[in-house]
């Protein structure tokens, strides 16, 4: 693949593929792996669906991939939540279906493939817990040590156990997101370590391929495209796939991007709503939705300029909404999805009753993470089930009668 740089989006300098940088070492921009796009038709893509098949649109060297066959997720038709939401169509794009439970994988089978290529030996990140989860498992893959920095108390349970069973070395700081993520980013430039953060591109690329499959599974490019914002490196990712396939000749169309964060933590639709050009950080962030529990997040020039150049959508919904469409996506559709998931179905409700979406409009909802992520979420949601003696009559008093 020719012509490969990481181009930065502020000052527009470029550098080396294996510079090992990961902002503007002159004008502290965002970083974007820029190549020549292929232009190429979807009857030359090869293999299953998953992120290896688009590997034309993957700019990395390495004949063999680090990876756990991730990608390739169920795309449901959900006509029920269609019909509550008031919408025509309504698909899930359910990533809880990757090989970690989330869609990180579809990042971390390129982060880490590169980090190999850049000859590391070791990674790290900040986490709410997918990102440890899955660099976690994939550093396990690859044979590399993984330094894995949550904030303390705040991160679900299941997350917390992938990791711990992965091998990584797991290290909790008194602090939130934000404060864990600088100091990943200070210790990997101080300690050579391989950093796998959202704010490194080569994982963009890899989450891009969403949009790839997308297309493939719908046969066309959907009207909105709902995605659950946190540290906005999903949805910049996933508006750089749509626009490859576009530059690339295999679709004409762009869809309108719909960026939902949990109302406690909502810098960027902040932003957006006062038309401001510079972020504010929210100090203290929170939510039910412990992985967008992120104030300020990296990624947000790049979440704006999808937002606003696919004229997008941005929305907050309330811990209360994200519940209430959890339930309902798991109860009408059988589709389990942990909380910050389930923030793109509230959104897309919360977008028709303000008639930012009317009757006729199709969306994709990217449910981003599974249900068994967060049993305790769970747990405090629905309740513990009824206790009884293991006794037939009282089971069936409790069922009642069927026939
Ligand atoms: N949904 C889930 C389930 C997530 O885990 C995350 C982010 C997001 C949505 C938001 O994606 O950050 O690209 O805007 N989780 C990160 C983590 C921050 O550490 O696991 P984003």
């Amino acid at each position: 693949m020719s012509d490969v740089k990481l181009r930065c989006l502020g000052c527009g300098s470029t550098y080396g593929s294996d510079e090992v940088i990961y902002s503007c070492p002159k004008c502290g921009g965002l970083l974007e792996v820029s190549y020549e796009i292929p232009e190429i038709s979807l009857k030359e893509l090869s293999g299953a669906l998953g992120v290896w098949r688009y590997r034309s649109f993957l700019p990395i060297r390495s004949k063999v991939p680090v990876t756990l066959d991730e990608g390739g997720t169920p795309l449901y038709s959900c006509p029920k939540l269609a019909k509550w939401a008031r919408v025509k169509a309504l698909y899930i794009k359910y990533e809880g279906a990757n090989p970690t439970g989330s869609f990180k994988d579809r990042g971390m089978t390129l982060g880490v493939t590169k980090a190999v290529e850049l000859g590391s030996k070791a990674v790290a990140c900040a986490s709410t817990g997918n990102t440890s989860a899955s660099l976690s498992a994939y550093a396990a893959r690859a044979g590399l040590v993984c330094y894995v920095i949550l904030p303390a108390g705040k991160v679900a349970m299941g997350k917390l156990a992938q990791a711990l069973m992965h091998g990584a070395k797991v290290i909790s700081v008194k602090g939130n997101f934000d404060e864990a993520l600088n100091l990943v980013m200070g210790l990997s430039i101080k300690m050579g370590i391989y950093l796998l953060n959202s704010i490194n591109p080569w994982r963009l690329e890899g989450q891009k391929t969403l949009a790839f499959e997308v297309v493939e599974q719908l046969g066309r490019v959907p009207e909105f495209l709902s995605v659950p914002m946190g540290n906005c490196g999903n949805i910049s990712a996933i508006w750089k796939g749509f626009k490859e396939f576009k530059e690339s000749g295999i679709s004409e169309e762009l869809p309108r991007m719909y960026g939902v964060q949990a109302a406690g933590a909502s810098p960027v639709v902040k932003m957006l709503r006062d038309g401001s050009e510079k972020l504010t950080p929210v100090v203290q962030p929170e939510t039910l939705a412990t992985a967008i529990r992120i104030g300020n997040p990296v990624n947000w020039p790049k979440a704006v300029d999808a937002i606003r150049s696919s004229n997008g959508l941005f929305d907050t919904v309330t811990d209360e909404e994200i519940i209430s469409a959890q339930r309902l996506i798991a109860c009408l559709e059988g589709i389990g999805v942990e909380p910050a998931s389930a923030a793109a179905v509230a959104g897309v409700k919360k977008a028709a009753e303000n008639g930012k979406m009317s009757a006729d409009s199709e969306v994709v909802c990217v449910c981003t993470g599974h249900l068994l992520k967060d049993p305790e979420e769970v747990i405090s949601v629905c309740g513990r089930p009824v206790e009884i003696p293991a006794d037939l009559n009282r089971i069936s008093e409790i069922v009642g009668d069927q026939k």
